[in-house]
């Protein structure tokens, strides 16, 4: 069992205190972690965020020459990121200094003592998103400070609905009819989304699930409501687009690269992926068949827009990190505003700055942003569970076994709720 008993924990943050270790130096009243821990450290981050990242690196770099920041690139995906990251944790490795940690992490990594409680008053959180925000608190203190937000948006051929004399889909029978009658008359598949066994498609499926105005577990994430007839409808329409052959089966391998990729070989009319493919899409290239060609919508929902499953990321400091002040300040660093906005020109990642979105040059630049902002706004977390990773696992394979017909829609959620009223009760 991968998390460690809450006694456990707690025991070990006091002897780490007792020895002098820098564990947990923030203090609950805002002040900032002690000085000492100053030095070189470690920034752990998954890989498809290194192309805009390195510019920063450098920048910080070149201002702190003892205090200099090494990149540490884990797996693209966000289960391979958590495995390495759990497993260096677990065993109390310095080896990470700053984490970039999925938003779903937080109650998991913070219930195990792995991050410490930074010092909230240090932190303009007033002019950040607040969804944002509320996926880095954990018992109601501050765990890491948001790097950026995400939440999915409809890619689309827009050369090709022109042709067509179609708008962008704004519903599913919209989204379902054009991507049955329009993609194959010019030799495309319909429509992609990470649809392999993993975190991406826990991601889709909870989309799914609270367009059609369902919802996985109560808000608190003690009850397990995904037993509906909401859900149900919800995950039809992801089932019925593999019947139907408008998701092709070869969907059922993608993850976030590998569906961009595709897209961008100019296979499919439409993607359901995060914002960070813009940056790529929009980069002329042997690759990318689809420059100039492609636009950027809100995920259609059973009657106008649909809802996202909130995505993102936070920076948190290692418990066993040995430079932790310099940790807090690369982190305070990484999020003001000239790196966030930098972080949205060159990597198109959403920042978590409110005020980027209405920025009019920006806008100009990004003309998706209000939609983004809307789609974030729109957006839900995923259950803030401390054993987060094994209700996702128990609901991405339940998922899939309905998309590959091995189990029928109804059978597959009573399955699935029957695991997660089990993973609540152990949590
Ligand atoms: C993105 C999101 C993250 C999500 C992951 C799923 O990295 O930011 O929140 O868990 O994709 O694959």
């Amino acid at each position: 069992m991968r998390r460690a008993m809450p006694g456990i924990a707690i025991l070990t943050a006091g002897l780490m205190l007792l020895a002098g270790c820098s564990a947990d130096r923030a203090s609950s009243d805002g002040s900032a972690p002690s000085t000492n821990g100053i030095g070189p450290i470690t920034f752990a981050i998954g890989q498809d965020n290194s192309g805009w990242l390195q510019g920063v690196i450098t920048g910080w770099n070149q201002g702190h020459p003892s205090q200099k920041v090494t990149l540490l690139l884990l797996p693209r995906a966000s289960n391979g990121q958590l495995a390495q990251l759990v497993a260096n944790l677990q065993a109390k490795s310095d080896l990470y200094d700053v984490i970039d940690m999925d938003v779903i992490w937080t109650a998991e990594f913070a219930s195990n003592g792995w991050i410490i409680p930074l010092p909230q008053g240090q932190f303009p959180l007033g002019e950040f998103l607040k969804p944002a925000v509320d996926t880095a608190m954990y018992q109601g203190r501050l765990y890491a400070v948001p790097d950026y937000s995400n939440a999915d948006l409809l890619y689309y051929r827009k050369d090709i609905l022109a042709k067509a004399g179609k708008q962008p889909p704004r519903t599913w029978a919209q989204l379902q009819h054009l991507a049955m009658t329009v993609a194959p008359r010019y030799g495309l598949y319909g429509y992609a989304g990470t649809f392999a066994p993993y975190e991406g498609l826990t991601v889709n499926f909870a989309s799914a699930v609270q367009s059609a105005g369902g919802s996985i577990l109560s808000p608190e994430g003690t009850r397990v409501t995904v037993n509906s007839a909401a859900a149900r409808y919800g995950l039809e329409f992801l089932v019925h687009g593999f019947q139907q052959g408008w998701i092709p089966q070869v969907a059922l391998t993608y993850e976030e690269e590998s569906a961009q990729d595709a897209f961008a070989a100019g296979k499919f009319l439409f993607l359901a992926n995060w914002p960070d493919v813009y940056a790529a899409l929009s980069a002329p290239g042997p690759q990318n068949k689809v420059y100039g060609k492609f636009g950027v919508a809100a995920l259609p929902g059973p009657d106008g827009p649909g809802s996202s499953s909130l995505g993102g990321a936070n920076l948190a400091i290692s418990s066993y990190s040995q430079h932790q002040r310099t940790a807090l300040d690369f982190i305070t660093y990484m999020t003001d505003l000239p790196n966030e906005r930098q972080m949205l020109e060159q990597g198109s990642f959403p920042p978590v700055w409110t005020r980027l979105y209405t920025d009019q040059s920006l806008i100009r630049s990004h003309p998706y942003l209000p939609v983004l902002e809307q789609a974030i706004n729109s957006a839900r977390p995923r259950p803030a569970i401390t054993n987060y990773d094994q209700a996702s696992l128990a609901i991405s394979s339940a998922v899939y076994q309905a998309l590959t017909q091995k189990k029928q829609p109804e059978q597959a959620l009573t399955e699935m709720a029957g695991q997660l009223t089990q993973i609540i009760r152990d949590g």
